[in-house]
């Protein structure tokens, strides 16, 4: 969370700074800031809010220069106001910050520093960081480098930080543990962000710094790395970015969710390209390869993930069993972590992230990395700290994720857990070869009648004008659909702010029941084939309690369509394939509610999209 942009050129900073951040804003809106050097002093300008509060705050200011630093917050230590906003002056105002991560040990550090006199304006912890940086760097009477690489010695937390220094208009030193860094590489230039969405139109050419790393870089001398313990040396790996613009702009829709929502066809499609070979009855997958042996061997997976990722991990366990028939664990990585897990060296421990950067998650897999476990990652985002930490594992390629309510990453994850469910059961021969051809010639089919179901908007308006004003919403599915009533419900609360619980339909006489009257619309995932008729009996439950039911049925159905107050029919599938396509409806519901509610859809309240804290 938080998101920092960085410039140092020849090109006016401010422009390029504000434009980064708001790409940027998915990972925090609670306040931005940017700082710009001048020849005599450093302007700080920020303000509570989004980026466009802060280009109001900065009419009539100076906003010329060629060197600065902004930064999107997502408010941790101390409510979100103007002042503890990012950037951050160190108490002479020689030094300036901006940060994204804890620095944990900051209470002890703030002690020692009030001892020595200083004061502090804020309640950051980043506060305490730029100033202990200055401390050293008095008491040393050393440079802005090294003084920062000794600061950084002594903190425990993680970080992305990038420090400027009044005066010094050709230098700018960043450091990374924890969150991520990039580093844009242009022609006497140099861009630093988050992620590389904000200097996609300059450069294409990037630097990924790795953890306890810091980058010094310097107007005509370049970009030197080096450890931060150890002050070793190393050789930047400039990688070419894949990434175009058009990905993370909004394409005429009205919001990046929606844009989300409607390109799941292809970004499945994308997902699935060069894996399936469909005429050739083969499911084939790079990062796969080298660890299948592990996984047709495991006597256990594990998965991981937080958020919408774990739902995808639960209903990988309903397929994995199904098809591979290896025992499957899903845990939340917050609880998994913390509670001493039993993990064997025969594990295998799938971790589920889209942006590849959930504190969390990263923890979970460090701990099983640690008992022996191979960690096998399923990423969004290339390049991303999950994505490197895995032994093994394979991208999503669902392109570029920017509503901070997931979609399209969910898809698909379940995409690829699919096609490793598929891939084992045939390997481990409990898919017959004629079976197997069949199911991988639906599969392909996915994308094309997830087009058939978008189609269905009209009906959700429909549903959204009655019910988008209720204040409960209950979502009921069994087997492999259960997860999608969890991932529904998920979805409603994150953008409406409607208090929305998913369930296991047969789980609803066991409590929920008591909740259901006339104002609760019931949302029952109903097309499900080997459970239909206990779906039906679950349906008449709800009815005899007048709560109103919007099912999702097969096409043609007869009878729940007939019980509902509203259906909504998707196309005939697969069973084992349905959340892919169930999911839909319950995405455009949520979208279309939060949107009838005024909410902000793309960022709403609280949230962040990349949740690099614990
Ligand atoms: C945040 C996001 C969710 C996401 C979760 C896990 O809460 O708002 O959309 O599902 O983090 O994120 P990850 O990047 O690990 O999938």
């Amino acid at each position: 969370m938080c998101g920092i942009v960085g410039y140092l050129g020849s090109r006016e900073a401010y422009p390029i700074l504000v434009k980064g951040l708001k790409r940027l804003e998915y990972r925090g809106y609670d306040s931005a800031g940017v700082a710009l050097g001048t020849p005599n002093h450093i302007e700080v300008i920020k303000k509570q809010g989004k980026v466009v509060d802060l280009e109001k705050e900065a009419i009539g200011k100076n906003i010329t220069g060629s060197i600065g630093i902004g930064h999107t917050r997502w408010a941790t230590h101390g409510v979100p106001n103007d002042v503890n906003s990012h950037p951050h002056f160190s108490e002479s105002e020689e030094l300036v910050i901006i940060h994204n991560g804890i620095i944990e040990n900051y209470d002890s550090l703030k002690k020692e520093l009030i001892s020595r006199g200083y004061t502090f304006k804020s309640d950051t912890d980043t506060e305490v960081l730029i100033n202990f940086i200055e401390e050293i760097k008095k008491a040393e009477q050393t440079t802005l480098e090294k003084a920062v690489q000794m600061a950084l010695t002594q903190v425990v937390g993680a970080y992305a930080i990038a420090v400027m220094e009044k005066g010094n208009l050709t230098e700018m030193v960043l450091a990374k543990k924890g969150s991520p860094m990039v580093i844009g590489i242009g022609d006497n230039e140099f861009f630093v962000a988050s992620d590389a969405s904000p200097f996609l139109e300059y450069t294409k050419d990037a630097v990924y710094l790795e953890d306890e790393e810091m980058a010094i870089i310097k107007l005509g001398e370049g970009i030197t790395i080096k450890t931060v313990h150890g002050n070793v040396q190393v050789d930047p790996f400039i990688q070419k970015l894949q990434l175009n613009l058009e990905a993370i702009e909004k394409g005429g829709f009205d919001h990046f969710m929606l844009k989300e929502i409607y390109e799941q066809p292809k970004s499945i499609r994308d997902t699935l390209r060069g894996r399936m070979l469909v005429d050739k009855g083969i499911i084939s997958m790079a990062g796969f390869q080298e660890y299948e042996a592990k996984f047709l061997n495991a006597k256990r997976i594990i998965i991981i993930g937080c958020g919408t990722s774990w739902h995808a991990g639960l209903v990988a366990e309903y397929l994995i069993e199904q098809f591979a028939r290896i025992p499957v664990e899903v845990e939340y990585a917050s609880e998994f972590r913390y509670r001493d897990p039993i993990i064997n060296s025969d594990d295998i421990v799938i971790a589920i992230s889209q942006s590849g950067e959930t504190a969390d998650t990263l923890a979970a897999i460090e701990l099983a990395k640690e008992r022996g476990a191979t960690i096998f990652g399923i990423c969004n985002v290339v390049g991303s700290t999950i994505a490197r930490t895995a032994h093994a594992g394979a991208y999503t390629h669902a392109g570029p994720e920017i509503g901070v309510a997931s979609t399209k990453a969910f898809s698909s994850q379940v995409a690829i857990l699919t096609l490793i469910a598929l891939h084992l059961g045939h390997k481990k021969g409990n898919i017959a070869q004629s079976r197997f051809h069949e199911l991988l010639t639906e599969l392909d089919s996915i994308p094309e009648k997830i087009e058939t179901m978008l189609k269905s908007d009209d009906r959700i308006l429909e549903i959204t004008e009655k019910y988008g004003q209720m204040s409960n919403f209950l979502y009921l599915g069994r087997g492999v659909n259960f997860p999608v009533a969890l991932e529904g419900a998920l979805k409603l609360k994150e953008i409406s702010y409607i208090h929305a619980e998913g369930y296991p339909a047969a789980e609803m006489k066991h409590g929920p029941i008591a909740l259901i009257d006339e104002s609760m619309p019931v949302v029952v995932i109903a097309n499900q084939g080997s459970q239909y008729e206990k779906i039906v009996s679950n349906v008449q439950e709800i009815k005899a309690r007048k709560g109103q039911v919007i099912a999702i049925v097969n096409e043609g159905d007869q009878t729940i369509s007939e019980l509902a107050d509203f259906h909504i029919e998707i196309p005939v599938t697969e069973e084992a394939f349905t959340p892919l396509i169930t999911t839909i409806p319950l995405q455009l519901l949520s979208y279309h509610i939060a949107v009838l509610r005024g909410c902000n859809v793309d960022q709403p309240r609280n949230l962040a999209k990349s949740v690099t804290v614990e």
